[in-house]
């Protein structure tokens, strides 16, 4: 196996509470995961991830970890990750662990004794500050204005009484930042590493990677940036609020590169682990090339979040409603498409996660009569751009978002949660507010992609037995919407979701050079506000021209002359060979994709 074989491998993660349920908990779990592994070799996958199933209190769905080196309970045992590495390992398949160690939870013993007293031996593995002064009532205030991330307590500071001091907790209060500064908290980040490498995982997802290092000074953030997923839901208030994100002062902050070489020499290097360090609000390109350059680069992939982020409101944050069209999806692909290969960096193509709506929901049409369409047309995007493609659970068979009718309670992530305590708060009786609140939720919300997973049309989709209450309330479309039907689909001319994903990972698996390391060049970048056109170029398999028509209407679409298509490869609408002409105007259905074939062995 080449050293890179990472590259053109197909990486699935899995949301292991909403996965598969055995134990009749109504929360999924690794026997689940393991019942499953069939499942995902036949539909290409080589690498599982698998969101953290540590010991955790679950207040951020553990990305809070109480122990690293131990599998929660509800989740199974240690044993059962033995089982799953030794059962992906049987199908030429490895599995991806979660490395959350920009924080911890406060249920960690690490935290525990740190809080326990300023002398205790691990106070400095957490980032502790006496409060700034007091206010006029004599309260103290936080070391600086920093708001948290996803929290309702205002600041990303957290007040101990017993000893008056703050603890940082960027993310929510159950979740401490630990103290990167301190070379403890490094060698005990290495040894937690090397214990699940040396059990077989592959590598690391690596949570928020690109915060671990702050700005010791700790300045006070921009008053003019405002949060509207937490704080005082400022968004909404102006200028009002007290507290604002702070990322300039810990988004890649002054010693990230030092640590991550260091994690690389340590730890990296040694095991060749298979690395994507999830690093938000980042777009400077020599920064990216310092962590994924393929010469020295610290990390082997990274998420960029350009696309995802794409309908965010400038200084807002992700929990209001920016407007955007085809075109602002275009740019950014545009950017790393071409980057990527300029600089010699890695791409990592993905459009959904744990943390984000569901794409056909969001980038196209999920009423009945369009979901499967746009599903395929963001599956035959995604298995032609350059890097290594992330399919999360649900998307290959085109799960959509929470219907906009469900009570609100359904919504069980701490940002929703914490979002909608806010609003209420804020709007109390005014209805226009509220309902603009809501639309937020239904549109942006986490919890969207973390509905149980749909495997059949019994009830409960197959997620967990029927007599059983899921976790999470299970999505009303199951019925149509499932690995079975859409497994068993038959058709002489059609596909299914599914069956088209497993075709097209299988196309980008054959045809690598051009799909996983080709050349990239935009033909059509949405000028007419729908049409998203590239030519991708292999060493062996030539050029290829991909077509996609990101709206619910038909268009006539013209091919560039200096663009000689021999023949339609395959087509969204069709099974087989699609008979479009070559030359002139192709007629594109409502969100039709096209994948042409230009070489001359075609
Ligand atoms: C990452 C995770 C997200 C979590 C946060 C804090 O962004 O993907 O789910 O809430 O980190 O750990």
């Amino acid at each position: 196996m080449s050293e890179e074989w990472w590259k053109e491998a197909v990486i699935y993660q899995i949301y292991p509470s909403s996965f598969k349920d055995t134990k009749n908990t109504g929360w999924g779990d690794l026997k689940g995961i393991i019942s499953k592994v069939d499942y995902l070799k036949g539909l290409g996958v080589d690498i599982v991830w698998i969101s953290p199933i540590y010991k955790s209190p679950q207040a951020d769905m553990g990305y809070d970890i109480a122990d690293y080196k131990l599998i929660d309970p509800c989740y199974g045992t240690n044993e059962d990750i033995d089982v799953l590495i030794a059962e992906l390992k049987k199908r030429d398949m490895k599995l991806m662990m979660d490395l959350v160690v920009n924080h911890t939870s406060d249920q960690h013993d690490w935290f525990k004794s740190s809080i326990s007293s300023p002398k205790s031996p691990k106070r400095d593995w957490y980032i502790w500050k006496p409060p700034k002064g007091h206010d006029a009532s004599g309260n103290p205030l936080p070391p600086n204005n920093w708001s948290q991330i996803l929290g309702d307590a205002n600041s990303a500071w957290t007040y101990d009484k017993s000893s008056n001091e703050y603890y940082l907790s960027l993310f929510t209060p159950d979740q401490p930042d630990l103290n990167w500064e301190n070379p403890e908290v490094r060698v005990a980040v290495h040894d937690v590493m090397r214990f699940w490498l040396d059990k077989g995982a592959c590598g690391y997802r690596m949570d928020v990677i690109n915060l671990i290092s702050k700005d010791q000074r700790f300045p006070d953030a921009d008053e003019t940036i405002v949060n509207t997923a937490s704080g005082d839901a400022a968004g909404d208030t102006g200028g009002s609020a007290k507290y604002h994100p702070g990322w300039k002062w810990y988004v890649n902050g002054p010693r990230m590169h030092e640590y991550l070489r260091e994690l690389k020499k340590e730890v990296l290097e040694p095991y060749k682990a298979v690395t994507v360090g999830e690093m938000p609000r980042v777009s400077d390109i020599d920064e990216i090339i310092k962590t994924v350059g393929q010469k020295d680069g610290e990390l082997k992939m990274i998420f960029i979040f350009d696309v995802v982020d794409l309908d965010n409101v400038p200084g807002q944050g992700r929990m209001a409603l920016g407007d955007w069209e085809v075109r602002d999806l275009v740019k950014p692909i545009e950017k790393w498409q071409t980057v990527m290969i300029e600089r010699e960096g890695w791409n990592s193509v993905f459009i959904e996660n744990h943390d984000n709506p569901r794409s056909v929901s969001r980038f196209c049409d999920d009423s009945d009569k369009w979901r499967e369409k746009g599903a395929k047309l963001l599956a035959l995007m995604q298995t032609t751009l350059s890097g290594t493609i992330f399919v999360y659970q649900g998307e290959e068979i085109g799960m959509r978002n929470m219907p906009k009718d469900w009570d609100v309670a359904e919504y069980k992530d701490i940002e929703s949660i914490n979002y909608w305590k806010k609003s209420l708060k804020l709007h109390g009786n005014d209805k226009d507010g509220l309902k603009k609140a809501r639309e937020v939720l239904d549109t942006k919300a986490r919890d969207h992609a973390r509905t149980p997973m749909q495997w059949d049309a019994s009830h409960n989709a197959g997620f967990c037995s029927e007599n059983v209450k899921p976790w999470m309330r299970v999505m009303d479309d199951f019925k149509t919407v499932n690995t079975d039907v859409q497994t068993r689909f038959s058709s002489e001319d059609d596909l299914s979701v599914l069956q088209y994903w497993k075709r097209g990972l299988a196309n980008r698996k054959e045809h690598a050079d051009a799909f996983v390391y080709g050349d990239y060049q935009t033909i059509d970048d949405a000028d007419n506000g729908s049409v998203f056109a590239y030519l991708k170029t292999g060493k062996e398999s030539g050029q290829w021209l991909i077509v996609l028509n990101f709206s619910g209407q038909p268009v006539e679409w013209s091919i560039p002359e200096e663009v000689k298509v021999k023949g339609w490869k395959e087509g969204t609408y069709f099974k087989g060979k699609p008979d479009n002409p070559t030359k002139g105007v192709v007629a594109l259905r409502p969100w039709e994709g096209l994948l042409g074939m230009c070489s001359d062995w075609f």
